[in-house]
């Protein structure tokens, strides 16, 4: 049911970060912004006021030092592990359903792009929320470059597999490679992002660096790391979660507080950091973004 509803981001004032805090927040970014560009990273772009997140930032320290990164191992403590990842260099295959299936690097596919910085927030299926500044490039400008065929309806996101660099990879249970996908027009929706930045800079591997996607109105598990490959096809991807145990993760697996997980509540989420438990929302609070995407399917298993 749709009712009139603050949007996800209209907060009282109380929760929003403080304007001297911001202007001296901006006052950093603009220094690492000059600094990176000296060093020829081009990490820091404009911040998106479209997509103000309504929510103090998490501190970098808890975003960049509790992650999920299967690959390297199944603690939230991969960060120092994920270093081994080799950031360049780098590059991704375009496949499948599109015009000129070739390679791209990625800088060369960063030439190609307009970035900007949008702060999201990161809701986890494991109900851990964080919001953070990240840096990057519409996957909308991506589909543009890729030019896959009319007849393509899902993108299927392939992640790195280094088994060098990744422990976790020996483990016989995960069915590897991670992968994930989304629907064609969820893909071509304003909100999908393509991530190359953190807080003004590379994003770091164990944040899936150097290029992942955020797809601010999903569980987190479908914001897949570190992707190598892109594949466009007509038929519904068996995504990594979903493979492991289909009753508690599905394809779509949008955040709705009313729909629990079969072992616990989504009704809340703990933000990183501060630890406060706040009101989980619909669609992550992006509703006015995405809720049309399923109205012609509401027959499907959505929120899980
Ligand atoms: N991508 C890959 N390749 N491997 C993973 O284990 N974990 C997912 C997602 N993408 C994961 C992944 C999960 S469960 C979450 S919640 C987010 O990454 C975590 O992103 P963060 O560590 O930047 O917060």
């Amino acid at each position: 049911m749709l009712i009139a509803r603050r949007r996800g981001w209209e907060i009282p004032e109380s929760r929003v970060t403080p304007e001297s805090a911001m202007l001296n927040r901006r006052g950093l970014l603009a220094a690492a912004g000059a600094l990176s560009i000296a060093g020829g990273l081009k990490a820091y772009a404009e911040p998106n006021p479209k997509f103000a997140a309504g929510r103090d930032l998490t501190e970098e320290k808890y975003a960049t030092t509790y992650n999920n990164y299967y690959e390297f191992n199944d603690s939230k403590s991969v960060s120092k592990e994920a270093q081994a990842l080799s950031q360049r260099p780098w590059t991704i295959k375009l496949e499948g359903m599109l015009k000129d299936p070739r390679t791209i690097d990625i800088d060369d596919l960063m030439k190609q792009v307009q970035t900007e910085e949008r702060i999201y927030r990161h809701r986890c299926v494991e109900a851990w929320a964080m919001t953070v500044p990240w840096t990057g490039f519409s996957l909308a400008q991506l589909l543009k470059i890729a030019e896959p065929l009319g007849s393509a309806t899902y993108v299927v996101f392939e992640t790195a597999s280094d088994k060098t660099a990744m422990p976790g990879l020996n483990s016989p249970f995960y069915p590897w490679p991670y992968q994930e996908g989304l629907a064609m027009d969820e893909a071509a929706n304003d909100l999908a992002f393509m991530v190359t930045g953190l807080w003004g800079k590379p994003v770091p591997p164990q944040n899936g660096g150097p290029l992942r996607i955020a797809l601010p109105w999903k569980y987190g598990f479908k914001s897949a790391k570190s992707i190598v490959k892109i594949t466009f096809t007509d038929k519904r991807p068996k995504t990594f979660w979903e493979g492991i145990q289909p009753s508690e993760y599905g394809f779509w697996a949008n955040v709705n507080p009313a729909v629990s997980h079969p072992r616990w509540s989504q009704a809340r989420e703990r933000l990183l950091g501060s630890n406060e438990m706040v009101p989980t929302q619909i669609y992550n609070g992006y509703g006015d973004f995405v809720a049309g995407l399923y109205e012609g399917r509401k027959s499907e298993k959505l929120f899980m």
